[in-house]
């Protein structure tokens, strides 16, 4: 039984990011354990429903949004290597800085899927962590492979760390009797032209043409089983360990076509584990790795899934 304290310490080893990464990893999974808590409890606490306001997106906040939001904030910002913050539920990038000139940038949302929190379904914490000289604003829009970590933290059944330090992804588990992390798989792997199919049917209808017939074409020559669970952080989360293709596209009228999910706390991070392991991700029609942002809360369409999958989906487009 391997910790999370001690694996880091062997698997950081020579990085010359040791120090930082493991203290940053530390208080992601503090903060993840804390709103575990929290997630466990909000029914009986009064933690359900909404807290009265919008977000940024124009997204109904809900009470456990502003509570995971608050839990990461606190310990992120007492992080001395952290210099900036960017949330999906703040509006500007928070300066943590304290005059250093250098150091580490978290990007999160706090708590993804919203609309499975008053059902006791799964909802999960996503970070991003980008390296800054300093001007935070712009920093925070590195293309994805500047991570240099990514993950979440997923409220489900059990509680689970999945993360890349730029080498392998690797899955913990929150063991509920002594409040620790143990790693439960080691370098996931994702298995090819298998898994399931995950996008929402009802909006083909108003994507690109020619991009819909390619999501059906995929649907018709695989005959795989769908599943959607409305919260992208844990439909990645099966795509990862079971192989599969999970896709929001762009939807409008009349080729104004635009994503729902975003790009630094969302796409970014999920993206980038998925090819750390092995697979594909597509972000606004181009590889990942491609796309330069232009916005902290920018938004983009997503495909990803395992490589066999993306490469028979790309073949139709
Ligand atoms: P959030 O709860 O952080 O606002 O994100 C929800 C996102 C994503 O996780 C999920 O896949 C998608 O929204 C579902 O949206 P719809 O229910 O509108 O399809
Ligand atoms: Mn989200
Ligand atoms: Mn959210």
């Amino acid at each position: 039984m391997k910790t999370l304290p001690h694996y880091l310490l062997a698997h950081l080893e020579g990085n010359e990011r040791q120090i930082e990464l493991n203290l940053i990893i530390a208080d992601i999974a503090d903060a993840g354990k804390k709103i575990a808590h929290e997630v466990q409890r909000s029914g009986l606490l009064d933690l359900h429903g909404a807290a009265g306001g919008q977000n940024v997106h124009d997204d109904e906040v809900q009470k456990l949004d502003e509570h995971s939001n608050s839990i990461m904030k606190d310990i992120l910002s007492a992080n001395e290597h952290i210099i900036g913050l960017a949330s999906e539920e703040e509006e500007d990038v928070v300066d943590v800085s304290n005059g250093k000139d250098h150091g580490y940038l978290v990007a999160f949302d706090p708590l993804d899927g919203s609309s499975n929190i008053d059902i006791n379904m799964p909802v999960g914490t996503i970070f991003s962590v980008l390296p800054s000289a300093g001007d935070i604003k712009e920093d925070f829009l590195q293309p994805a492979g500047k991570q240099v970590a990514a993950g979440y933290v997923l409220y489900g059944s059990s509680t689970v760390m999945v993360f890349s330090l730029g080498n392998g992804v690797h899955e913990f588990t929150l063991d509920p009797d002594n409040g620790e992390f143990v790693l439960t798989t080691e370098n996931i792997k994702m298995l090819e032209n298998t898994g399931y199919i995950a996008y929402n049917p009802y909006v083909l209808p108003n994507m690109d043409p020619k991009k819909a017939e390619a999501y059906r074409q995929l649907c018709d020559q695989t005959a795989r089983s769908m599943r959607w669970i409305g919260a992208m952080v844990a439909d990645v989360h099966r795509t990862l360990f079971k192989g599969g293709f999970f896709a929001y596209p762009s939807v409008g009228k009349g080729g104004n076509y635009k994503g729902k999910l975003r790009m630094q706390y969302e796409a970014k991070p999920l993206g980038w584990l998925v090819e750390q392991a092995g697979g594909k991700a597509i972000l606004d029609d181009k590889p990942i790795n491609d796309l330069t942002s232009s916005d902290l809360h920018q938004k983009v369409s997503v495909e990803l899934g395992d490589a066999g999958t993306m490469r028979l989906f790309e073949s139709f487009l």
